[in-house]
């Protein structure tokens, strides 16, 4: 099983970043945690970091041919980018929207997501684990996607 991990603008900031809001923790430190639970999960992941909407639906459009699920961070693209919510439905795969922060308990133009509607769920507040545990969730959404897709392959 292979899923795409997609962090949006600015989160290769992480680290020094408005740290009161997003922490200490640097994107390495993001990834080297997802890539042990990775491991753990005996499950393939590849990260990706992009600031441009055009890349980020460019990486989308890939994991159709390449991945079973996606997690992504779509940072500021959450609250406005159609064309981004338009590449995960058009792909269909199962995915996971998650952010570091709250975006319930700050600035009203964040309360709103346009990729919401389109993910399976999102994971909103609890720092470096919302990634952890949004690869959790997919990993068990694809597992049993797999299951079923295999059972209706021998019915
Ligand atoms: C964020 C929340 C967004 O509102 C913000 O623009 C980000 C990061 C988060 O992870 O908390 O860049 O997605």
């Amino acid at each position: 099983m292979k899923i795409f991990v997609i962090h949006g603008p600015n989160l290769n900031l992480l680290g020094t970043r408005e740290i009161s809001i997003y922490g200490t923790f640097t994107l390495q430190e993001v990834n080297k945690a997802l890539t042990e639970l990775a491991e753990k999960e005996k499950v393939e992941i590849t990260i990706f970091q992009s600031n441009y909407e055009g890349e980020i639906i460019d990486i989308i459009q890939k994991a159709e041919q390449e991945a079973n699920a996606i997690v992504i961070n779509p940072g500021a693209y959450t609250h406005y980018s159609i064309a981004i919510r338009d590449a995960i439905a058009g792909v269909g795969l199962p995915t996971v929207e998650v952010h570091l922060s709250n975006i319930y308990a700050r600035e009203g133009f964040r309360h709103n997501s346009v990729i919401a509607p389109v993910a399976i769920g999102q994971i909103s507040g609890f720092g470096i684990d919302s990634y952890l545990l949004g690869l959790r969730a997919v990993i068990e959404i694809a597992k049993r996607k797999g299951d079923s897709n295999e059972r209706s392959e021998v019915e």
